[in-house]
């Protein structure tokens, strides 16, 4: 039998300590009430720590109940903070030793026209409104507040989602181009991150509660994050570079790379059977990352893809440099329990890349997987 003495081998991250380098990657539920935490929310991530992850890195929660990319999206505000409270000790219940962070969003442009309001940063489309300067700032109070909110909870830590074509993503790239102080310049295009983490940094009660951001490094769009300008599709990550660099200086805990844009870019985000081959591409960003990433440790996306070599590969990565901490997406929903089942010797269930979860996300029906019901 193999053995990945790396992978199963702790590490620090900030001023914690984690019990070994597999992370569970933020994935969307869909099963909120009302924006706030339920029984089956509870359920599925009770199951992930009794998987003993490392880190699990709760799903992207709303800072806006107006700005939902899911309909039953949980929703991270004063009102639903109880529930938040049960869900950490729930999970602490089941395993103490699970370093939880809380991914938190505001979905821009992702809002569902449906149930929820569609905004744009620059150049708005058909049902898009666009952000004044002052409700931007808002958005920026808010995800300050939510931060807190998740200290208050008891979250270790929270992840700034920066990636996959929301908010926070719409604001980094070379394609925001608004002229006030939320567009424009690189240094206008980064302060939604800088200023927030210094108002949090100045609020925050404990001095180990983990900070870290969630990036696209190439999102595969004109003017997206990963181009040399508004009018430029092609890859050229110098920009992104200087992001990471910025953050490193920030002194952030860590880096989650992944890339691309569901929906839009899907295979760069989450590769499948008949796009395979752009998991190396991922495990290039996270070469890069790391390269470049100071103190901050870094995780690498997309494993699910290699099934069982995805433990091959990771442990390969980790001796090589290439990454601090490894996630899996997909193969969390087929088997929550993956790092407990491996290291105990059992056969995993490892994620059947039908794409059923991502087909029930679009549907907004709630999330799982249908292989392997839980
Ligand atoms: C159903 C579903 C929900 C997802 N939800 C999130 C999310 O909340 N936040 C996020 O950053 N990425 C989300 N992702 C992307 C995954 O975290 C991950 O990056 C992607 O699935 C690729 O990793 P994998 O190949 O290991 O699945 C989601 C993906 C899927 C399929």
């Amino acid at each position: 039998m193999k053995t990945y003495d790396t992978l199963f081998s702790t590490q620090t991250i900030g001023k914690r300590v984690a019990q070994n380098r597999f992370v569970a990657q933020p994935m969307e539920g869909n099963d909120g009430i009302g924006g706030a935490v339920s029984p089956r929310a509870i359920r599925r991530y009770v199951k992930l720590a009794e998987g003993k992850w490392g880190i699990i890195v709760i799903e992207a929660l709303s800072i806006d109940a107006e700005s939902l990319a899911r309909k039953d999206q949980m929703v991270i505000n004063r009102e639903h903070l109880d529930g938040f409270k049960t869900l950490v000790s729930e999970m602490k219940k089941a395993d103490p030793n699970s370093i939880i962070l809380f991914q938190i969003t505001h979905s821009g442009r992702k809002s569902g026209k449906a149930f929820s309001h569609p905004t744009a940063l620059y150049e708005p489309q058909e049902g898009e409104h666009l952000l004044t300067t002052e409700e931007v700032d808002e958005i920026q109070r808010k995800f300050v507040d939510a931060v807190l909110l998740a200290e208050e909870a008891g979250a270790d830590g929270v992840d700034f989602k920066l990636c996959h074509g929301y908010l926070g993503c719409e604001m980094l790239r070379p394609a925001n181009i608004r002229d006030d102080k939320w567009g424009g310049s690189f240094e206008n295009r980064t302060r939604l991150l800088r200023e927030s983490v210094e108002q949090i940094r100045a609020r925050l009660t404990r001095d180990d509660f983990i900070l870290g951001s969630r990036i696209s490094y190439y999102e595969g769009i004109r003017g997206g994050c990963g181009t040399a300008s508004a009018d430029d599709a092609v890859e050229d990550l110098t920009e992104m570079d200087e992001v990471i660099r910025l953050m490193a200086s920030m002194k952030l805990d860590y880096l989650n790379v992944s890339a691309g844009i569901p929906g839009l870019t899907s295979e760069i985000t989450r590769p499948t059977n008949t796009s395979k081959w752009f998991y190396l591409h991922q495990f290039r960003y996270a070469r890069r990352a790391k390269a470049i990433a100071g103190d901050m440790k870094v995780f690498g996306s997309a494993y699910t893809v290699l099934q069982e070599e995805s433990l091959v590969a990771a442990e390969e990565n980790l001796v090589r440099g290439d990454a601090d901490f490894i996630g899996w997406g997909r193969q969390t929903l087929a088997d929550p329990l993956f790092p407990s089942r491996v290291i105990g010797g059992e056969d995993v269930d490892y994620c059947k890349l039908c794409s059923g979860c991502s087909k029930l996300m679009v549907k907004q029906e709630q999330v799982g997987c249908i292989i392997f019901p839980q």
